[in-house]
């Protein structure tokens, strides 16, 4: 997998555009409207283009928009570009309403997932739950003294989990594997927790750490 399509113009979007570009993938990076990724572009020299064609391009993707567009935003890229593709999921179903003494609210329930919804409307699609709950600025080569951070990571089908297991050590992480898409339900609640901090003290710059004996 040398060729890696990221679909998402925002700031997880970009921050693993220059990622993988760092890490020696090949990468363009997608945009309902790409011009707005031209200052982007020219500074790291990763191309940008709509969904469809990056993802098109791509022989992974990463899916890296609005949670509540996920479903709109892999349409936009058309079903069958999405064939036999790994595609790390980094999406968090956070619904409109705002948070409630710093918690997030979830358009699901604890009995579901956003990426079990959208692995039910992309059965083609190898979706990988990773890089949900940690913020972007720590996503790529992450420092904490002591220790690697933890990414949690999920999803149904072996080659995509390798892949996702392959670029999460890469950039610095170790990675758990949660089993099947079903801990889609554990893992995007982490970000819930993940953000408390954040909205309640304005700490963002913490991450999950499994320990094991
Ligand atoms: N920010 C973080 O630190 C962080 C950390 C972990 C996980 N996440 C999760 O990662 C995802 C991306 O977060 P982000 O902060 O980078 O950006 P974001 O603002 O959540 O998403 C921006 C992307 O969503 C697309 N989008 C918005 N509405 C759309 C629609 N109706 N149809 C199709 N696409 C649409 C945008 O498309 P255009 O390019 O066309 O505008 C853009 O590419 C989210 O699900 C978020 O919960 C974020």
């Amino acid at each position: 997998m040398k060729r890696v399509g990221v679909l998402g113009s925002g700031d997880v979007g970009q921050a693993l555009a220059k990622g993988l570009k760092a890490h020696g993938y090949e990468v363009r990076i997608g945009s309902r409207s790409p011009a707005k990724l031209a200052g982007f572009a020219a500074e790291t020299k990763i191309p940008s283009d709509t969904f469809a064609a990056v993802a098109a391009w791509g022989e992974a993707l990463v899916l890296a928009v609005l949670g509540r567009a996920a479903s709109q935003a892999l349409t936009e890229a058309m079903p069958q570009n999405l064939a036999g593709k790994p595609i790390l999921d980094t999406t968090n179903p956070i619904s409109e309403e705002p948070p409630v003494d710093g918690v997030l609210r979830y358009f699901t329930g604890p009995n579901s997932s956003l990426m079990e919804d959208l692995q039910a409307t992309f059965p083609q699609a190898h979706l990988v739950k990773a890089f949900n709950s940690a913020g972007s600025d720590l996503m790529v080569n992450p420092k904490f003294p002591g220790a690697k951070p933890t990414m949690f990571y999920c999803g149904n089908d072996a080659g995509a989990k390798k892949f996702a297991a392959r670029v999460i050590e890469q950039f610095g992480w170790e990675g758990a594997d949660m089993g099947s898409a079903v801990a889609a339900r554990a893992i995007e609640p982490l970000a819930q927790l993940w953000c408390i901090p954040g909205f309640r003290e304005n700490s963002w710059n913490h991450a999950f750490h499994l320990l094991r004996p």
